[in-house]
């Protein structure tokens, strides 16, 4: 049965009042796109299409699971690239056959810097990824020549993934037929919805479903499911967006320290609500308080500095003090007040 206190964060469960109420809005994704079922495919199907000679230049505070997926297309390289800063450019040491992949971090950047480098490096292929804000005015006057973003992460929708080329350049289509995963993602969107409403579904069903999918789809280069390619057109994505937006400046405006600077352009509609601690042990105790209190917040993300990393010292301290509050569309004023209480209750630092 669902708890008493509604959970706040963990996966989306499917919620028809996040289809436009009334047709005909101008198509959001971009000319040319190609759909996928995850950003890990499409943009290693990219990096298999372009063939290029170079190296694959990662920011330094990046997913790690996705940068090693893409060590398999081409060798790395890191620049640095920390929440807050923006790239550090003398340490972007791309030349002619390299790509260079750009992030929009937590949807907080305007890419204006991104859009000078670009000129500047002809030779450079730059790939943005605009996982965090899909539709944020940096993604949709982006000069690049490729682009990519991963839509569940903010969108409620099991899989999928757009691939594009700004500049009108040919993108690869996705590789045969759909994931298995597609699947067993929706059906465990569908039991969260039934279980939300007081039915009797056991919580691990949807749980097992969910990890079960997600291991499925694993840099799956395939097409997305028949479900998110039927509803992405159908989606109120400026609603979303804008009571995503809300709710995160309801949040901030609750919480100590949240500097105007590091609020986001204008337009943007930020990735949730990252919080630094003073250290690993208590971002971790802070981790599992809020667990105690039904609020689930990730790590975006986590840097093994004895395997798999960036090999950047800071941006391993940032990834072992951070982690992401939950806050998107599905808070209301009484989620965002109960998650300020419960870490005032921590006593949290931002
Ligand atoms: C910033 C960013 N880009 C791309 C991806 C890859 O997306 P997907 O999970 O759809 O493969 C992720 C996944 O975590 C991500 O965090």
């Amino acid at each position: 049965m669902p708890p008493e206190v509604g959970e706040i964060g963990s996966e989306f469960h499917w919620d028809p009042a996040v289809l436009l109420s009334k047709e005909a809005t101008p198509p959001l994704l971009p000319a040319g796109h190609q759909l996928y079922a995850t950003g890990c495919g499409a943009m290693s199907a990219l990096l298999r299409r372009l063939a290029r000679p170079g190296r694959l230049h990662v920011p330094s505070f990046f997913c790690m699971g996705v940068a090693e997926a893409l060590s398999q297309d081409m060798p790395l390289a890191w620049y640095q690239h920390l929440p807050g800063d923006g790239p550090r450019w003398e340490t972007v040491h791309a030349g002619p056959g390299d790509v260079v992949l750009a992030q929009n971090l937590f949807g907080r950047e305007d890419g204006a810097g991104w859009r000078g480098w670009i000129d500047a490096h002809p030779d450079v292929t730059v790939l943005e990824d605009h996982s965090h804000d899909p539709f944020s005015p940096w993604a949709r006057s982006s000069t690049a020549p490729y682009a990519v973003a991963s839509l569940r992460k903010t969108l409620p929708v099991p899989d999928g993934a757009v691939l594009w080329s700004p500049r009108g350049l040919d993108v690869p289509a996705p590789a045969g037929p759909g994931n298995e995963g597609s699947d067993l993602k929706l059906t465990a969107m569908l039991l969260k919805a039934a279980w939300l409403d007081g039915r009797p579904v056991a919580k691990d069903t949807f749980r097992t479903l969910q990890q079960r999918g997600e291991q499925a789809l694993l840099g799956s280069d395939a097409p997305p499911g028949a479900f998110t390619s039927a509803v992405l057109p159908l989606l109120d994505i400026a609603g979303l967006r804008a009571a995503a937006t809300g709710n995160v400046r309801a949040l901030e405006s609750l919480l100590p320290g949240v500097s105007a600077g590091a609020r986001g352009p204008a337009g943007a509609a930020p990735f949730r609500v990252q919080l630094f601690c003073a250290d690993q042990v208590s971002r971790d105790e802070l981790l599992a308080h809020l667990a105690r209190h039904g609020i689930f917040a990730p790590v975006h993300w986590r840097q093994d500095r004895h395997g798999f990393s960036s090999g950047d010292d800071e941006a391993a301290d940032r990834a072992e003090r951070i982690l992401t509050l939950p806050v998107d569309h599905r808070c209301g004023p009484a989620e965002i007040s109960r998650m300020a209480g419960v870490l005032s209750a921590f006593g949290a630092r931002v």
